[in-house]
């Protein structure tokens, strides 16, 4: 198995997850660039699932810049609304990236459909992780966190959906968490968020 050290692209442009996985990557003395700082250009996500959202973003990354290049898909899936917004969390925020719009969105849906007691607001975040060489080699896996949507949004950190979200197991939301606690980063280690629990699949087989 071939392993990650140097310097990497981060294939995203997405501020809030940059400064994520900058953190997350870090402790493995690994050095991310960002594409947005390599005006790197952004590839159409024309994949159906997380994963291949990913693998798109990763690979043409690596192409372009001759560097390993990591990428992550991810978004929210609430499963009264048949597993959307999912692929499509970013875009329902709009070209505004609002995602307390994209929230009340969610809520006025669920309120449709009467949604109101917690077993009928089960919500899930995933994150698809793909690491790609230069020389089209991939490794990807998939994390991900289960949990409650909550109604009002709760909590001023993170980002996207975080304020709605309560992962199970925990009263607050990830929009109350400091960062340690949303991806159960040590001391506390348990590996919550989707993002987190990921990484350390990755973190697995390319890392360390
Ligand atoms: P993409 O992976 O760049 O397509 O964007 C995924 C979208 O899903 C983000 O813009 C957020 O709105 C949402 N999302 C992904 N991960 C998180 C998270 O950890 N917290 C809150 N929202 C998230």
């Amino acid at each position: 198995m071939r392993r990650l050290s140097g310097r990497i692209v981060v294939a995203t442009h997405n501020a809030g997850k940059l400064k994520e996985m900058r953190a997350l990557l870090a402790p493995y003395g690994v050095e991310a660039v960002s594409a947005g700082e390599l005006g790197l250009p952004e590839p159409e996500e024309t994949g159906t699932t997380f994963a291949a959202n990913a693998a798109i973003k990763a690979h043409a990354a690596a192409g372009a810049s001759g560097l390993p290049a990591f990428a992550d898909d991810s978004g929210i899936c609430v499963a009264a609304l048949g597993g959307d917004p999912g692929i499509y969390s970013a875009r329902w925020g709009g070209p505004d990236k609002d995602f307390d719009f994209a929230m009340r969105r969610i809520e006025e849906l669920l309120q449709a459909q009467g949604a109101t007691a917690p077993e009928t607001r089960r919500a899930w975040f995933v994150s698809a992780l793909c690491v790609a060489w230069p020389d089209g080699h991939a490794v990807e896996v998939e994390g991900r966190v289960d949990g409650t949507l909550v109604h009002p949004p709760r909590g001023p950190s993170g980002f996207g959906y975080d304020p709605m979200f309560r992962p199970d197991g925990h009263e607050r939301t990830f929009g109350e968490m400091t960062p340690e606690e949303k991806h159960g980063l040590p001391p506390l280690g348990l590996g919550l968020s989707h993002r987190a629990r990921a990484f350390a699949a990755l973190a697995e087989k390319v890392l360390g």
